[in-house]
């Protein structure tokens, strides 16, 4: 199975929807209160974490005068995955290896950057130049940058010079942990959590507060129980322990991270946040003797000053497929049933979108956004899902395969969903594609499926869901399945970037396509908007980031992944040029001859896929101009020193690492590289 190593105006008719004081609050001081709409000043836009602006400037008449105002080139190699924040004209961003910068918001002017210096522990464990690259950005809180790092640190920044305070370590690599999410802000406190659920080595996933101004570790929630009695010492962990049975939790450490998205709400000072599941996969394996495995696949609620457990609801509780719910919060209030609910709202990567009371975590609607066959629907009555045999991966006889639907990255990973409060609607980027498995797990992980039943079928979507009745309103095809976060606006817009590099407006209401413009990136990233001196600006970075492009880059299309990083920043009337497309084909150097057999070939394609594949991407294929090299183009100089980097580590400091491969294997890879090149040749 996959190895998810994983594992947010002068015309202006400005609507206040949160008050002013609620900004200065998140800022910490009771001076420079900003308008509704002003900054963008957290991930999730504000509080409610809805991915929604006030600003009505931009909207669904005028939106086709939408010009770019400025672009930055952004010196990071290999994409942004992150929505950035925007406070009193600055931007803050970071991308691969964690390195910041701070933005001016008015001219694109690059104000300052910061480096951690990732890649001195990438030398150390080579895993980590995966990682590194997946990095989702930054929150910003009373005057300081917090990130984190692969490596585990929590660092803070001052915002005004981008030099740093203090920093934390946060977990251990050594025991299988790493980041690859921002930290999140509210009441004074930065909360992080960290990834390795898949890790075959001890982790168990938790959640940390710390205070933001000095840094000082305030508490810690453990996600899954320990397998020492003596350590649950708390009800939700001796609640917790009931639901384990087997030894995963002494020999796996029991998993349960929160490696995307947590949501703050200063109403009621709770955190909640997501988790995943854990490694072994399969629940029989994992709990032989039955139990829910708390808490694994869950939304869980905490006292933020004490991270005291107040309620939990697991989305799947057999999880054997890896159906993380570490997807973006929502807090949204909503009429059901003729009642007023204070919702919380979650499409995680199970494929249904939950509308649950932020108070208790009681189910209030539930409805699919993309084609599932591991449960055919979830109960309300329960909350439970009702399993599908049809998604029993391990009941295949031997030999045989079959498609699990949605595939275990997920219907929806971490590009973020948007809400609007107006329409009362949830949108979702949803990746429609399942995987091939067979019993034991093995097999495909991401297939792009054209065809279902002998209809038409799109492996990407833009959903728009009604989370009161739990009903698809509108949905949008896309040719690809990985597209980016979204933007609603109250100009009833919805805003998106495409895997082919395209930046998309939509009617909120309607789906109706309003503007398109080709930027010449592939974009994983959400917009922002945001506004100086009277004009919204809307802001993307492109350039294809986070952990997926890096196994999968023909995800994107061949253009747009060869373009640059930039961040873009569109106005009405703006006039500044879009940067053109690359082409699709680069000319090969002079390379070695291949002239072995095709059985050859076929074992360096087993070999390539079990040891390079996570970096180098799948069939050779990498990021044209990112951090990893495409092996397809790797020069005769490079073939002839081929076992001294691929098995001596020649260039371990840059994160390729010495693997342990015997010659003849090497060799096999190298001939398999080298048909891929003979096929471009061909092609040419
Ligand atoms: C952990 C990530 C990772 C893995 C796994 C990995 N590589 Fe690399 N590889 C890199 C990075 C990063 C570079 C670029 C190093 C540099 O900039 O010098 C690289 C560079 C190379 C180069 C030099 C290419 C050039 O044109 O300069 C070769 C050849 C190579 N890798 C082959 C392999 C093979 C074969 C495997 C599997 C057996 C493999 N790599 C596994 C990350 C990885």
């Amino acid at each position: 199975m996959l190895k998810s190593l994983h594992g947010g105006r002068s015309v202006l008719a400005l609507v206040m929807l949160c008050t002013a004081s609620l900004v200065a609050a998140q800022q910490g001081d009771d001076e420079g209160i900003a308008s509704a709409g002003t900054n963008w000043f957290l991930k999730g836009g504000d509080f409610k974490g809805q991915h929604y602006s006030p600003l009505a400037q931009v909207n669904a008449a005028n939106v086709g005068r939408l010009g770019l105002a400025w672009a930055a080139d952004l010196p990071i190699p290999d994409g942004v995955a992150t929505t950035p924040i925007v406070i009193d004209g600055v931007v803050y961003l970071s991308g691969a290896y964690s390195i910041v910068l701070a933005v001016d918001a008015k001219s694109g002017n690059i104000l300052w950057s910061y480096d951690p210096e990732v890649r001195e522990a990438i030398a150390e464990r080579p895993i980590l130049s995966w990682l590194a690259r997946a990095n989702r950005g930054v929150a910003v809180w009373d005057g300081k940058v917090f990130l984190t790092t692969a490596d585990c640190r929590l660092i803070a920044l001052d915002a005004a010079k981008g030099t740093r305070l203090w920093s934390r370590q946060t977990c251990d690599n050594a025991l299988g942990y790493f980041i690859t999410d921002s930290p999140y802000v509210g009441g004074g406190k930065v909360f992080v959590g960290n990834g390795g659920s898949e890790s075959q080595l001890k982790g168990r996933g938790y959640v940390s507060a710390y205070e933001a101004g000095d840094g000082d570790l305030l508490w810690r929630f453990y996600i899954v129980p320990s397998d020492k009695p003596e350590e649950n010492d708390t009800l939700a962990l001796k609640m917790a322990a009931k639901t384990w049975s087997g030894d995963a939790l002494a020999k796996y450490g029991g998993g349960g991270h929160n490696w995307n998205e947590m949501t703050y709400d200063p109403a009621s000072n709770r955190l909640f946040f997501g988790t995943s599941g854990a490694y072994p996969y399969r629940h029989a394996e994992r709990s032989p003797l039955g139990g829910e495995n708390l808490f694994l696949s869950s939304i869980v609620a905490v006292d933020a000053d004490t991270g005291e457990y107040q309620w939990h609801y697991q989305t799947v509780d057999k999880d054997s497929w890896d159906y993380n719910a570490t997807m973006n919060i929502v807090l949204a209030d909503l009429m059901i049933r003729d009642e007023e609910r204070e919702t919380l709202l979650i499409a995680p990567k199970n494929g249904f979108h939950y509308t649950l009371d932020r108070h208790t975590g009681e189910l209030l609607a539930v409805g699919k956004f993309a084609k599932t066959n591991w449960a055919t629907d979830i109960a309300l009555e329960t909350g439970k899902p009702v399993y599908d045999p049809a998604g029993e991966y391990w009941n295949l006889p031997e030999g045989e395969k079959a498609f699990i639907w949605p595939n275990m990255w997920g219907s929806h990973g971490w590009n973020p969903m948007a809400f609007h409060p107006g329409h009362k609607l949830s949108y979702i980027p949803v990746v429609d594609a399942p995987a091939l498995m067979s019993s034991d797990g093995g097999g495909e992980d991401i297939v792009v499926v054209t065809e279902v039943d002998g209809k038409p079928h799109a492996p990407g979507k833009l959903v728009a869901m009604d989370p009161v009745n739990g009903r698809i309103r509108w949905s949008v095809d896309r040719d690809l399945p990985f597209n980016g976060g979204l933007l609603t606006t109250a100009g009833d817009l919805l805003f998106q970037g495409t895997a082919s590099g395209r930046f998309e407006a939509f009617a909120a209401d309607t789906g109706e396509r309003l503007w398109s413009v080709q930027t010449g990136s592939a974009i994983n990233a959400a917009p922002a908007s945001y506004s100086i001196g009277g004009v919204q600006y809307v802001l993307i970075p492109i350039g294809a980031g986070g952990g997926l492009q890096f196994q999968y880059p023909q995800m994107h299309s061949t253009e747009a992944s060869k373009g640059p990083t930039q961040l873009l920043a569109f106005t009405l009337g703006g006039e500044a040029q879009l940067a053109a497309s690359p082409a699709a084909d680069s000319p090969l150097p002079d390379q070695p001859k291949l002239d072995v057999s095709p059985d050859v070939v076929a074992l360096g394609a087993a070999a390539y896929n079990e040891a390079c594949k996570f970096c180098h991407g799948s069939n050779a294929v990498a990021r044209f101009g990112g951090s990893v090299p495409d092996l397809r183009y790797a020069d005769a100089a490079t073939h002839a020193q081929w076992d001294a980097i691929v098995i001596g580590g020649s260039r371990r400091a840059s994160g390729m690492p010495g693997m342990e491969l015997t010659t003849d294997q090497s060799a096999a890879i190298r001939s398999y590289v080298l048909s891929l090149s003979e096929e471009i040749r061909r092609q040419q």
